[in-house]
């Protein structure tokens, strides 16, 4: 914890300032609890470094404002979170960078958008939130890379545990690692996996923009992913315990959870899915879901994910706000979809709260 470093003699500051040796000197350009973080992501990333920021908003801000520059198109998947949508769509295209939303499981689609409007990048999410649609990132790296498009992936769903888009050939990794990196709900933090010379870049550049992950976060990100794995398998289990109940529940309209035989370009590393199910209630709409929501009495209605406990998030009210109605209704955001996000509790306590939520919304 501290905002400088102290150099014995200031020729050894000088080089240090300068960047011709190894070391800290003021805690806006690097500290070493945060780069002890940004190895261990860029070693669970299979990337040569990685850059930590104060949030996952900064970071996927970052690393728009490194590759677009005023009067350039940027390709982005239609259901990406709802703040990385309206920051393309309000922000970077009031500083004359347009946006151009597609379907990213779409190839065809994909490669007109980029015959058409040649984009300088194209941000995409391995799984979508929260319609969870899975991106093919070796097909999107493809079609990217003859009009040297760079391919920014949002992993936060999947974590490096299921894919590793640097290691498919995407330009930038990037984390909420406020979810399942830091994993307990106590922190915010971002984080971006590249190849040296971007991450280089995102450093400079991060000086500028001041919006780096503080030491104290670090630390407690690097405590999280020392249990990543054990908690993480047990919520995708649990997971996928739960979207087998929910399907055959009739108060439940659809389910939604990646299908496990579905592996584009054999990106994933698992049989794992994701610890995210999201569904529609019948006949529910904004008045049902509250009351569903308030009827819960272990699961935590949060405007998060990711935590050890289960969290119930309905995308309209939250994560999705920022979006008109008719926005929502394009990318598929219905009124009845609420986004579980299934902690480390037992499935079968999990379920029993559903259940009970459910027959006191809908007696
Ligand atoms: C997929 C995804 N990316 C990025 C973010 C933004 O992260 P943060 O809230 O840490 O800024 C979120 C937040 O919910 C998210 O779900």
């Amino acid at each position: 914890m501290a905002s400088a470093f102290h150099h014995a003699t200031s020729t050894t500051l000088d080089k240090v300032i300068g960047n011709d040796e190894a070391g800290f000197t003021y805690g806006r350009y690097g500290n070493p609890t945060t780069g002890a973080f940004e190895t261990a992501v860029a070693q669970m990333e299979g990337a040569d470094d990685a850059v930590a920021f104060s949030s996952g908003m900064a970071a996927i801000y970052a690393a728009i404002a490194l590759v677009v520059s005023s009067g350039d198109t940027i390709l982005a998947s239609r259901d990406i979170y709802g703040a990385s949508f309206s920051v393309l769509r309000d922000h970077f295209h009031k500083l004359g960078v347009r946006p151009v939303f597609v379907d990213i499981t779409d190839l065809d689609q994909v490669e007109a958008a980029i015959q058409a409007h040649r984009p300088t990048a194209i941000l995409a999410e391995t799984v979508s939130n929260p319609l969870l649609r899975v991106a093919d990132i070796p097909r999107l790296v493809a079609l990217a890379k003859p009009t040297a498009t760079r391919v920014l992936i949002d992993n936060t769903f999947a974590t490096p545990l299921l894919v590793n888009p640097i290691t498919l050939g995407a330009d930038m990794t990037i984390h909420s690692s406020t979810k399942y990196i830091a994993g307990h709900g106590d922190i915010m933090g971002g984080v971006i996996a590249a190849g040296s010379e971007t991450a280089a870049a995102l450093r400079e550049q991060s000086r500028m923009l001041g919006a780096i992950a503080s030491p104290m976060d670090a630390w407690l990100s690097l405590r999280g992913i020392k249990t990543l794995p054990l908690r993480y398998t047990r919520q995708c289990t649990s997971a996928a315990a739960i979207v087998s109940e929910l399907e055959r529940d009739p108060r439940i309209s659809r389910v939604i959870y990646p299908d496990v035989t579905f592996n584009p370009g054999n990106q994933f590393r698992s049989a794992l899915r994701g610890a995210i199910v999201s569904f529609e209630v019948a006949k529910a709409g904004q008045p049902e879901i509250y009351a569903l929501m308030d009827a819960l009495q272990m699961i935590l209605p949060a405007t998060t994910l990711g935590d050890v406990y289960s969290l119930m998030l309905y995308p309209a009210m939250a994560s999705h706000r920022a979006l008109t109605p008719e926005e929502r209704a394009e990318v598929g955001i219905a009124d009845n979809l609420v986004r579980l996000s299934v902690g480390i509790e037992s499935p079968d306590d999990i379920l029993d709260d559903l259940r009970q939520a459910l027959d006191t919304a809908f007696p």
